[in-house]
């Protein structure tokens, strides 16, 4: 069963979805100059002790284990980075960046991403835009990590002054009823974010939503934002 929703938005709640944007760059940029860069100087300690410990290999292996850890840190740290630095909203078009997006999962997932832009897509509010771009970094995720399925379809179009995405899979599917439903699950033991955070961002920007699903088929969500 489809479900639905739409409310007004507001010039405050369009405010707060750019400002929470510009927040989470800030976030990264923090962990990039902070704890990256110290675990870069650990690092390099360790890789003097390394050599200092050449007649000790007990302690050289210890050392070399710290190390092993430390890189794998990083590698999660550089991944987060990649995930949500903010790519330049304002500078970019809605189409480059919705593209950026689609290659990185791909590269990231090795899943097929079947993009379609309609070529009259166009500019659209900051607000919407970035909207559009944390929905579907969110329907892609879900559909790589719940749906089971090896590809993905999304589509960008544009009718007069509403932009719609729509991504859907040839997965598992799920009961969007019971999902939806939900709530007062949201952040209770670990997660569910996704759906409810999607449904929160389009009822800000006065769009709809629309999720169906179904079990051994496969997963469509749209979403219908104003572009401005
Ligand atoms: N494309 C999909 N195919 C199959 N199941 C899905 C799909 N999208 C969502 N689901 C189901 O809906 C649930 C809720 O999704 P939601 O994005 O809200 O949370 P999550 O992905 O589990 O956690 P989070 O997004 O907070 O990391 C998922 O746990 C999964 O069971
Ligand atoms: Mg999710």
């Amino acid at each position: 069963m489809p479900s639905r929703k739409r409310d007004a938005p507001s010039k405050a709640s369009r405010r707060l979805l750019a400002a929470n944007e510009r927040e989470l760059g800030r976030i990264v940029l923090d962990m990039h100059d902070g704890p990256v860069q110290d675990i870069f100087a650990a690092l390099s300690q360790l890789q003097v002790l390394d050599r200092a410990l050449e007649h000790d290999e007990a302690s050289q292996r210890r050392v070399r284990q710290a190390m092993a850890l430390l890189e794998r840190v990083l590698g999660e740290i550089r991944n987060f980075i990649g995930a949500f630095r903010p790519p330049g909203f304002e500078r970019r078009e809605l189409a480059e960046i919705i593209e950026g997006l689609a290659v990185q999962h791909e590269t990231l997932t090795d899943q097929v991403v079947q993009l379609t832009v309609a070529p009259n897509v166009g500019e659209c509010a900051l607000e919407t835009k970035i909207a559009l771009y944390r929905i579907l970094q969110e329907a892609l995720a879900n559909g790589f990590r719940h749906s089971g399925a090896t590809r993905q379809a999304v589509t960008v179009e544009r009718r007069a002054e509403t932009i719609t995405l729509a991504v859907s899979d040839d997965g598992r599917g799920f009961s969007t009823r019971q999902v939806l439903a939900r709530e007062e699950d949201v952040g209770v033991e670990g997660g569910h974010f996704g759906l409810r955070g999607i449904q929160d961002r389009v009822a800000m920007l006065g769009g709809t939503f629309t999720l169906t699903s179904v079990v051994g088929k496969g997963t469509t969500m749209t979403i219908a934002l104003p572009a401005e």
